[in-house]
């Protein structure tokens, strides 16, 4: 497995829809398992293909004990509403609470290469749709209003003017420290 790149806020990628993959193969088994390995080592409960600088529709969740792929991801169904803080691996130390459905109706693709449906609420369901988000090219901050967005863009901006690499590395001694 290989620890990978993290993309940050800035980097094209994030901002491209994802295209659908075709085949579950060894391939794309071992690029899953360097998502989670990159996942756990930045401390994330999510994290997409394209936050890695892969443009493929897939992403990796660890929230609430569940944890599992989803390749080609759709949400199917969705209720209620709950507001809570998120961040993301791609646009460090930036906060901001999100309001979205509590629940949802996942039908995916697992590593395996085999459909499944998963009944998500919470944190869980909060993920989801952070990455689902994601390989549509839509970020957390863009769910916020204008004059909140533009603020913490303008923080982003100011604390990375000095690493305009849009770059991170991720390493298993950060993890361990931070
Ligand atoms: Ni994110």
């Amino acid at each position: 497995m290989t620890l990978r790149t993290l993309h940050l806020l800035g980097s094209p990628v994030l901002r491209q829809r994802s295209p659908e993959i075709a085949a579950v193969d060894d391939e794309l088994r071992a690029f899953i398992a360097d998502l989670f390995e990159t996942m756990d080592a930045a401390r994330g409960v999510g994290l997409a293909a394209n936050q890695v600088g892969v443009a493929r529709r897939v992403a990796v969740v660890s929230a609430d004990g569940n944890r599992f792929a989803m390749i080609n991801p759709v949400i199917v169904e969705s209720s209620g509403r709950d507001t809570a803080e998120e961040g993301c691996l791609s646009i460090p130390d930036i906060f901001a609470d999100v309001t979205r459905p509590d629940r949802v109706v996942l039908e995916a693709l697992g590593a395996d290469g085999q459909p499944f449906r998963l009944e998500a609420e919470g944190l869980t369901a909060r993920a989801i749709q952070h990455e689902l988000d994601h390989l549509d090219g839509i970020l957390f901050l863009d769910h916020l209003g204008p004059i909140k967005r533009k603020m913490l863009l303008a923080r982003w901006k100011k604390e990375h003017r000095d690493d305009p690499s849009y770059l991170k590395q991720v390493t298993p001694e950060a993890a361990q420290t931070e």
